[in-house]
């Protein structure tokens, strides 16, 4: 059988967090979780455990077998298995280390009589710990039996993702159920944008780098019969790196502008204006920009969240907009603030129609703010433009 390739692993990858953003039941994230390790890690069973730690035990959550690789979902009974016992469950619950075993009979921590008695044979295995982001272990991803004999290492990467995935939700079952939904909307927020950003560096960079290496190898053919042509499509090739390389520095500022931590929100809402002014026709200016105060750095993250979204949805409002960005202190805090003469919109139903829509840039500036203990408050209505004010109080 062929093996997946790296594009078909991604796309499931992606496929996979997005899913988790939209899916609220956990029974269900975690079963989408291991279907999503059989497939990518092309196994033919794969076990989700969890710790139960009053009694000791790994129990499987969710779990996968067959024949239908991925499709199916067999409910056989739940396994249990002492977290002192035998098992490479066990072991990596113990240890937390990761373990890739090719031939699991040889090997002391397997436990070869559950073969003995469902008839099942063990060929390859690959466990990986689940744990919290505070790195409490809360349970193992186990998946047996890749197609084409061992795991690779690669699969580890794959076992690995997912067990991030697999930990953020089991952390959420462990916390109430109003904290819990709350917690469930930030990560829904991060993992949109790490899909967004995934998704242009896989369409954009990815995609031009292997053109590129196309493009180079034609060229190199053609300069055999014709020199000038060959030189002409290495200049064109150029023009498209460098544009290439532009677009990689948007998404590196995108995922964290270095002149925020270097020179603090200020100097990052400059760069911001200089960044998108012009875009869509607009004109967006750094007003006024002088507040010097610093403060802890997913603070300074979360308020500059909020200004770039501001400043986007104000450029992208599709009337040549004119945008000016303040950060000044105030009263015992800095405001940032960002305006625009736009189109301007209904924010309260804005904000009521989230459900039904799948943009989430008010709903992360919300959380941005309330995360990092500023107040966020949004004028706006039809016709009057927007103001997009943020409080953060120095202590
Ligand atoms: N400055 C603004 N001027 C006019 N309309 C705005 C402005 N900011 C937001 N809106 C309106 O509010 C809607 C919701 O904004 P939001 O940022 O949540 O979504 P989006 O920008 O459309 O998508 P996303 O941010 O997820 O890419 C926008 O589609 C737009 O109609
Ligand atoms: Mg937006």
């Amino acid at each position: 059988m062929a093996p997946l390739s790296e594009a078909k692993q991604l796309e499931t990858l992606l496929e996979l967090q997005r899913d988790l953003a939209l899916e609220a039941n956990v029974e269900k994230v975690l079963l989408r979780i291991t279907l999503a390790a059989t497939f990518m890690l092309e196994a033919d069973r794969a076990t989700l455990y969890v710790v139960d730690q009053t009694r000791n035990e790994l129990w499987s959550r969710a779990l996968t077998q067959g024949g239908e690789r991925g499709e199916s979902v067999l409910e056989i009974n739940e396994i249990r298995l002492p977290l002192d016992g035998t098992s490479l469950a066990a072991d990596v619950a113990r240890t937390g280390t990761l373990l890739r075993i090719d031939e699991p009979y040889g090997d002391p921590r397997f436990d070869a009589s559950v073969d003995a008695r469902t008839g099942y044979r063990t060929r390859s295995i690959l466990v990986v710990p689940i744990d919290s982001r505070d790195r409490r272990r809360l349970g193992v991803l186990q998946a047996v039996n890749h197609a084409d004999g061992p795991f690779r290492s690669e699969d580890e990467r794959y076992a690995v993702s997912l067990a991030t995935s697999a930990g953020i939700a089991l952390e959420y079952v462990q916390l109430s159920e109003d904290l819990a939904a709350e917690r469930l909307r930030v990560v829904k927020v991060a993992e949109e944008e790490r899909h967004r950003l995934a998704r242009d560096l896989h369409d954009g960079v990815a995609q031009t780098l292997a053109n590129a290496a196309l493009g180079i190898e034609l060229a190199q053919r053609r300069a055999k019969q014709d020199v000038p042509a060959a030189m002409a499509d290495l200049e064109q090739l150029r023009g498209r790196l460098l544009e290439s390389q532009k677009g990689l520095r948007d998404i590196l500022f995108a995922l964290r502008p270095l002149v925020l931590e270097d020179a603090g929100l200020g100097a990052a809402a400059r760069a911001l204006a200089e960044r998108i002014n012009g875009q869509n026709g607009s004109h967006v200016v750094a007003r006024r920009v002088d507040a010097d105060r610093r403060f802890a750095p997913e603070v300074e993250a979360g308020a500059f969240t909020v200004i770039r979204e501001a400043a986007n949805n104000a450029i992208k409002t599709g009337r040549a907009a004119e945008v000016s960005i303040d950060v000044y202190e105030d009263g015992g805090a800095v405001i940032a603030m960002v305006e625009d003469n736009g189109k301007g919109f209904d924010v309260a139903s804005t904000l009521q129609g989230y459900a039904s829509r799948g943009s989430l840039g008010l709903l992360q500036m919300r959380e941005s703010a309330r995360l990092i203990g500023a107040q966020l408050s949004l004028d706006s209505s039809p016709g009057q433009g927007t103001r997009v004010r943020l409080v953060i109080p120095f202590a």
